[in-house]
């Protein structure tokens, strides 16, 4: 019965997909890009560090930027205002300011004319999906003639008619592609160490869903995160995940986080030897969940109404104290590492992220766990997106 649970909430929790990046990198652009948190020029060559900064009130900033009903990209779940959550609107009344600049709301019709004839992917997790969905709602809030079709197998997308703007969504898991396996009576290397079933997870092979994806799009923005930390789907006893390089085993089995380095590594070069030298990269970096009082399988919550405290963020998410939502942070070591000499531009959304424990969607996600991993929409990933286009409008 837990187990039926947990892999039908881990199938809607996860609706998604992925990938990444490049070549050409020059000392520069690769000293720029390396850094832990984004560092990005801005105005009159002054250096902004996005990820320092704090949430502020602000009265202005409590309208939403796009109507939740009707922009029907946003499922159901995630629609706090829609689903009654008793701080749908007040979740937005708080605005991320860096320190040493400012992030300001960008502004969608800008953003369509800039970007007129630009094809733009989106290649990850669910969490992708929410972030996907946040700028197709903004920019049909000001451009309503869409075409909605499935580039390169994207699983959905939309072509703003007006500009030929495009924007899609990809959905992989863990960007590679992985299946079933189950043991082979004629025997094999696995089998003789005792594997009898898990997933065949081939570190070399992208994900169908987005294998064409970096030929299409000129501007890309990957993740990949939650699933390897997913121990409800690959548990390691009863279905493991057995990682291929090459169509043979790795021997000895990796464990998780050793085949996500691999991973990293494959995917990042396969994109960058895909993508044209004009294409931009990003990754995005983890996003935090905030449960409290357990996992989200063990009764966990998220009840708060307001931005946590700086120390109370530190309490949830440092390392040392190993908490539920430690991946977090973790997963970020692994992509910092992978991206350091590529030409991926970092998203960092980690840290302003989490300090949200109020913006998921908690028991209006309407399952029968608590939603502590996806964002209400309205919501902070239209934050994302906003430091998105403060990245490309500073390149
Ligand atoms: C940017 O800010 C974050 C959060 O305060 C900090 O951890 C990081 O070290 C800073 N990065 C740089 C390059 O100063
Ligand atoms: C639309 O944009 C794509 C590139 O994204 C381009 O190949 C195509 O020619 C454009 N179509 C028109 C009608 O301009
Ligand atoms: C962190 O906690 C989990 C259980 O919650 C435990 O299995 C794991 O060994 C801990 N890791 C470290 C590094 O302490």
């Amino acid at each position: 019965m837990a187990a039926k649970r947990r892999s039908t909430l881990l199938s809607l929790l996860f609706i998604c997909s992925s990938c990444i990046s490049l070549l050409l990198f020059s000392a520069l652009r690769t000293s720029t890009r390396t850094s832990i948190s984004i560092t990005d020029r801005w105005g009159e060559g002054v250096l902004c560090n996005y990820s320092d900064g704090a949430w502020v009130p602000d009265p202005t900033a409590g309208i939403p930027r796009y109507d939740g009903s009707s922009c029907k990209e946003i499922f159901k779940g995630w629609n706090c205002i829609s689903a009654g959550k008793s701080n749908g609107r007040d979740l937005l009344r708080w605005r991320w300011k860096p320190a040493s600049c400012d992030l300001p709301p960008f502004d969608p019709l800008r953003f369509l004319h800039q970007f007129r004839n630009t094809n733009i992917g989106f290649v990850g997790d669910s969490l992708n999906r929410n972030m996907f969905v946040s700028l197709v709602c903004t920019l049909k809030s000001v451009s309503k003639e869409v075409k909605k079709w499935r580039p390169v197998k994207a699983d959905r997308g939309f072509t703003f008619l007006e500009y030929n703007l495009t924007v899609a969504y990809h959905r992989t898991n863990l960007l590679v592609r992985y299946g079933r396996w189950s043991a082979c009576a004629s025997g094999g290397p696995l089998e003789s160490l005792g594997y009898k079933q898990g997933y065949r997870v081939d570190v070399d092979i992208p994900d169908g869903t987005w294998v064409d994806a970096p030929g299409f799009h000129d501007i890309l923005i990957f993740n990949t995160g939650h699933w390897w930390w997913a121990p409800s789907k690959f548990d390691p006893v009863e279905s493991p995940m057995l990682f291929f390089e090459q169509g043979m085993p790795l021997l000895p089995p990796l464990p998780p986080e050793h085949g996500l380095d691999r991973a990293l590594r494959h995917m990042i070069s396969y994109v960058e030897k895909k993508t044209g030298t004009s294409a931009i990269k990003f990754f995005r970096t983890q996003s935090p969940r905030h449960f409290e009082g357990g996992d989200w399988d063990q009764g966990g919550s998220c009840w708060r109404m307001q931005p946590l405290l700086p120390e109370q963020v530190e309490e949830l998410f440092s390392l040392e104290n190993n908490g539920t939502n430690v991946e977090a942070r973790l997963v970020n070591q692994h992509l910092f590492k992978a991206l350091k000499h590529s030409s991926f531009h970092i998203l960092d959304v980690t840290h302003m992220s989490e300090y949200r424990a109020d913006a998921h969607p908690s028991v209006a996600g309407g399952k029968k766990h608590e939603d502590c991993m996806h964002w209400c929409l309205p919501g902070i990933t239209d934050s994302w997106n906003d430091l998105l286009v403060a990245h490309l409008k500073s390149m």
